[in-house]
């Protein structure tokens, strides 16, 4: 079957089996391999992207479910060479280690950072809930998302 959507801004047909998943089109067809696979289950939230604005992990849907919408990896995230101000706050709060966790974490903190109204700190960690991270312990993780929050309130 043939699917047209759009990745990171740019118009994308491709010819897919029907099973073929978002995160396999992404990382083998696209060559998108920022987009992490960890378990491929649905537990550790390392391929979450974006899918029309909401982060979903893309283990769990199908390429075909992705037809006519608009896909965000974390390829699409940085404008060129300037970081966006989330990913500043991860770099800034050191909440990466061995980074394998981090795309993921980034993509699910822009649709938190989007949608909550106060950085507390009990609804982020609700909302990082599907992301594991084995190497930093979750709180600058934490704190990058909080201070995010409150820049874009515009009292951080
Ligand atoms: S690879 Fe999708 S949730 Fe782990
Ligand atoms: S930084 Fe290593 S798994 Fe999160």
């Amino acid at each position: 079957m043939r699917i047209r959507l759009t990745v990171n801004g740019a118009g994308v047909e491709a010819d897919i089996e029907p099973a073929t998943l978002l995160s396999a089109l992404l990382r083998e067809r696209l060559g998108l391999t920022g987009t992490h696979q960890g378990c491929d289950t649905g537990q550790c939230g390392a391929c979450t992207v974006h899918v029309d604005g909401r982060a979903v992990k893309s283990c769990l849907m199908l390429a075909a479910q992705a037809d006519g919408r608009r896909v965000l990896t974390i390829e699409g995230v940085a404008e060129g060479e300037a970081l966006h101000p989330v990913q500043r706050a991860f770099r800034d709060r050191h909440a990466l280690q061995c980074g394998f966790c981090t795309p993921g974490m980034v993509m699910t903190a822009l649709d938190l950072v989007g949608r909550l109204d106060t950085a507390d700190e009990g609804a982020i960690r609700h909302g990082l809930a599907g992301n594991l991270c084995r190497c930093t312990g979750y709180r600058p993780i934490v704190e990058a998302i909080a201070e995010s929050i409150r820049a874009r309130r515009g009292d951080g």
